[in-house]
C-alpha cells in the first residue's frame, strides 16, 4: 500500500526539523506512507505510484499515546470520592480495606469478557480524543490467574475498538489480602509465577511496581524489575506520588523507561532521570482528584532536560477520567506546561515512556499513525474541553473506525 497524504497543516513532533522542535505548523506538508510506514516528509513530493488523500488544511499531528491507564477493572469507587469528601484520605480508606482492594474484590469476581465489555468504551472515549495507542495495565487481579485474566481483557480492547495497545503487568500494586502481612511471600509469587507466566503467554510487554509506603518498599520493586528485565520485559514505576521512597532513582538506576506521578522526586531523583534517559510521567488527573497540594519538580525537570509525558492514569480510585486532552489541559493549568510540552508529553515523550520508539512522531521511519483536527492552531487542542476537535485517526496509514 502507497498512501500520499497531502495538503496537511503539519505538526511533525520530530526534532530534525530544528527550526519548529517539530512544533510549529508545516504548511501545505505531504507525508508519504509505504506499508503503513512514513517513507518521506516534505512539501513538494512526487505522487507517482501513490494514492493520494487530501487532508483539506487540517492540522495532522502523530496519533496520541496514553502511556498509563489502568483501563481494565470492575465496580466503581464513586461512594469512596464521597467519603474522601467527608474528610477520609485515600490512604485511610485503603487501611480499611477500600481503595485497590475494593476494585480487586469487583475485579476478581468479573468474568474477562465482562472486564472487556466494561473497558471498550473506555478505550472508545481515549480515541475520540485522538488516542491511536493504549497502555493498559493490569494491578486489580492480585493472583496469577486474575493478573493473566486481566492482561488477557487488556489486549483483547484492540478486537472491539481501532486502537494499538500496549499491556503492562502490575502485579505488585497492592498486598492481597491472603498475604497481609507477608509482603515477601506476595512478592515471591510475584517473580516465580507471575512475571514467568505473562512472559511465556507474551501477555505483557512491561512491569510495573506501586513503590510507596502504604504498596512496596524499593527493595522490593528491584527484585520485581530484576525479574522482569530477565525476562525481557520493559519496566517502570509508580514512584513518589504520595512520599519520597527513592523508587524513581532506583527504577531509573535499573533503566526504567519511565517513572510516573512523581510529586515527591527530590533533585538526586531528576538528575538520575536525567542520567538514565527515563521519562518523567505526569498524571495531572490523580493530582487533581486527590486533591494533592505537592507539585511535582516541574522546573528541575526542565533544567535537567527530562522528558515529560503527560497521561490519563485512567482508574476508579484516583484518576477517573478517560479524557487525554482534559490531562493536557490540567497539566498546563495546574502544573505550568507549555502547550509545546503538553503535546509532546501525548506523543513523542509517551511513545518513549512505553518504549515504542516508532510512534510519536511524523518523520521517515516512523508508524503512519496521525489525529487529523478541525483546530487552527495545536494550542486549541488542550483549550477546550468536552468538544472533541478530532476528524479522523490513521493507525498505520489506515482510517481507523471511530
Ligand atoms: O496510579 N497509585 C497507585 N495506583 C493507581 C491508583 C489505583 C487505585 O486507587 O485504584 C494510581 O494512582
Ligand atoms: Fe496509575
Amino acid at each position: 500500500m502507497k498512501r500520499m497524504f497531502t495538503d496537511c497543516r503539519l505538526v511533525s513532533m520530530h526534532t530534525s526539523i530544528e527550526h519548529t522542535g517539530g512544533f510549529q505548523v508545516v504548511e501545505n506538508a505531504m507525508i508519504a506512507v509505504e506499508n503503513g510506514v512514513i517513507s518521506t516528509v516534505g512539501t513538494n513530493l512526487p505522487t507517482d505510484g501513490f494514492e493520494c488523500l487530501s487532508m483539506a488544511h487540517r492540522l495532522v499531528t502523530p496519533g496520541f499515546i496514553d502511556s498509563h491507564t489502568h483501563l481494565v477493572f470492575a465496580g466503581d469507587r464513586a461512594t469512596e470520592f464521597e467519603q474522601r469528601l467527608n474528610g477520609a484520605s485515600y490512604q485511610d480508606i485503603a487501611k480499611q480495606g477500600g481503595g485497590i482492594l475494593s476494585t480487586v474484590a469487583a475485579t476478581r469476581k468479573a468474568s474477562m469478557e465482562h472486564l472487556i465489555e466494561l473497558a471498550v468504551p473506555r478505550a472508545q472515549s481515549l480515541v475520540s480524543d485522538g488516542v491511536t495507542t493504549i497502555e493498559v495495565k493490569s494491578g486489580y487481579g492480585l493472583t496469577v490467574a486474575d493478573e493473566l485474566k486481566m492482561l488477557r481483557a487488556a489486549n483483547a480492547i484492540s478486537q472491539h475498538v481501532d486502537v494499538n495497545i500496549t499491556t503492562t503487568l502490575l502485579g505488585a500494586h497492592a498486598l492481597p489480602p491472603e498475604y497481609q502481612h507477608n509482603a515477601e511471600a506476595y512478592i515471591d509469587l510475584v517473580c516465580n509465577e507471575m512475571i514467568p507466566a505473562a512472559a511465556e503467554e507474551n501477555l505483557a510487554d512491561a512491569v510495573d511496581v506501586f513503590c510507596e509506603t502504604m504498596a512496596f518498599t524499593p527493595a522490593q520493586m528491584a527484585r520485581v524489575f530484576d525479574t522482569a528485565l530477565k525476562h525481557g520485559l520493559r519496566i517502570k514505576g509508580h514512584t513518589e506520588q504520595l512520599s519520597n521512597q527513592g523508587g524513581s532513582a532506583l527504577a531509573a538506576s535499573m533503566g526504567a523507561v519511565s517513572v510516573d506521578h512523581i510529586e515527591y522526586l527530590d533533585d538526586i531523583g531528576v538528575k538520575t532521570l536525567a542520567e538514565h534517559g527515563t521519562v518523567a510521567t505526569l498524571l495531572p488527573g490523580a493530582f487533581y482528584f486527590l486533591r494533592e497540594t505537592q507539585m511535582p519538580p516541574i522546573d528541575l525537570l526542565r533544567a535537567n532536560h527530562v522528558p515529560m509525558a503527560v497521561a490519563t492514569d485512567f482508574n476508579p480510585g484516583t484518576s477517573p477520567f478517560a479524557r487525554l486532552t482534559l490531562m493536557m489541559n490540567m497539566a498546563s493549568t495546574l502544573f505550568g506546561l507549555t502547550t509545546k510540552e503538553t503535546l509532546y508529553g501525548v506523543t513523542r515523550h509517551a511513545a518513549q515512556a512505553v518504549g515504542m520508539l516508532t510512534k510519536g512522531q511524523i518523520a521517515a521511519g516512523f508508524d503512519a499513525d496521525f489525529a487529523v483536527w478541525d483546530v487552527q492552531t495545536p494550542a486549541a487542542l488542550s483549550y477546550q474541553i468536552g468538544l472533541s476537535p478530532l476528524h479522523a485517526r490513521y493507525l498505520k496509514g489506515v482510517k481507523a473506525n471511530d
